[in-house]
């Protein structure tokens, strides 16, 4: 590995999804040093965690990216902790309840990474990583530069904040949480895990979580149920059999029959009740004239 980076890296095996191509170039940076020195040198390339939520496309992508899985530092004092990006939200949530912190909870049961998880304000089980933030360290692309916001300024909504709209790529989050017993931490964590276990399929079933954002007073789940998407898929790939809102990958499926089934799901909803699902699910790559199509309708690309 040279500069902490490969080339024509192979990321099928990294994703929740199991699917993927070649990527031109993946960095893998240790630090907020590091991070900084990379985008100086790569400007406007893109930067992933642990790709829970990620869909890559099977024919690759030609151009460079950072992955922060390397960036993993905890450090906890008292009720504040401070965590890297790349920690993992399970490996928090599990720390934080050994020294009775509570707050994260909810991500005991979520793959992502921390800075995916409050890029797209992650939730579960009436807990969102935005209720304990206080402050994100963020690189602002635009200015070329490291910068702190503090909750407010980063404008939490459902599955959405500011990093969304300015393309600002989450480093460092500070939280202050809240003193309770151990048990009852892990008493809360194990209803998230059974909830989970019940409702949503093991990532041995490899899938991406939601597939769909809920529209606005509804759910995206009931939506799609209604219109039968239970029965739905495409190649290598259907739409899990207990929750019409997850897509799973049972028989080496790739990112093309992913599309072509959220563009079915998609439209039939449309169809039928005029509403537009919005992919909670984040696509790389552009080397497919259809993918590039399907994209067009599902993510209003150009
Ligand atoms: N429903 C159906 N049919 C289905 C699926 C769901 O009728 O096939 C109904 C359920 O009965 C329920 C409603 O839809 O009344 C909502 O379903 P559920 O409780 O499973 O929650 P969700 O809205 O589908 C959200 C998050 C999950 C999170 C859970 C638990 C979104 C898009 N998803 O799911 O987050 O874990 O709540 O709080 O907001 C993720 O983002 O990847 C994710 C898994």
């Amino acid at each position: 590995m040279e500069n902490n980076s490969i080339k024509d890296f192979d990321i099928k095996t990294l994703t929740s999804f199991k699917i993927g191509g070649k990527i031109g170039e993946v960095f893998f940076p240790e630090n907020i040093e590091q991070f900084s020195k990379i985008m100086e040198q790569n400007k406007n390339i893109k930067v992933f965690g642990n790709l829970s939520n990620t869909l890559i496309s099977s024919y690759g992508y030609n151009e460079k990216i950072i992955l922060t899985t390397k960036m993993n530092s905890i450090k906890i004092e008292g009720t504040k902790v401070i965590a890297d990006c790349g920690v993992k939200g399970p490996k928090l949530a599990q720390e934080v309840a050994q020294k009775g912190l509570s707050g994260l909870e909810f991500m005991i049961g979520f793959p992502g990474s921390i800075g995916g998880e409050v890029y797209m304000n992650a939730s579960a089980n009436s807990q969102a990583i935005s209720d304990c933030l206080i402050y994100a360290t963020c690189f602002d692309p635009k200015e070329q530069c490291v910068k702190k916001y503090t909750k407010d300024e980063l404008g939490f909504a459902y599955r959405t904040s500011r990093c969304q709209k300015e393309n600002l790529i989450v480093l460092q989050v500070e939280f202050e949480l809240k003193q309770k017993t151990v048990d009852e931490i892990k008493s809360k964590m194990e209803e998230n895990l059974s909830f989970r276990k019940n409702h949503q399929p093991s990532l041995a079933l490899p899938n991406c979580g939601s597939v769909f954002k809920n529209p606005q007073g509804d759910s995206a789940g009931r939506l799609l149920d209604s219109i039968g998407a239970k029965n739905m898929y495409v190649g290598g790939v259907k739409v899990w059999e207990n929750h019409a809102n997850f897509i799973v990958n049972t028989n080496n499926g790739s990112s093309t029959d992913v599309l072509e089934l959220m563009y079915k799901m998609y439209t039939e909803v449309k169809n039928r009740y005029n509403i537009e699902l919005e992919p909670e699910i984040i696509f790389l790559g552009s080397n497919n004239d259809k993918e590039n199509e399907l994209c067009k309708i599902l993510y209003k690309t150009k």
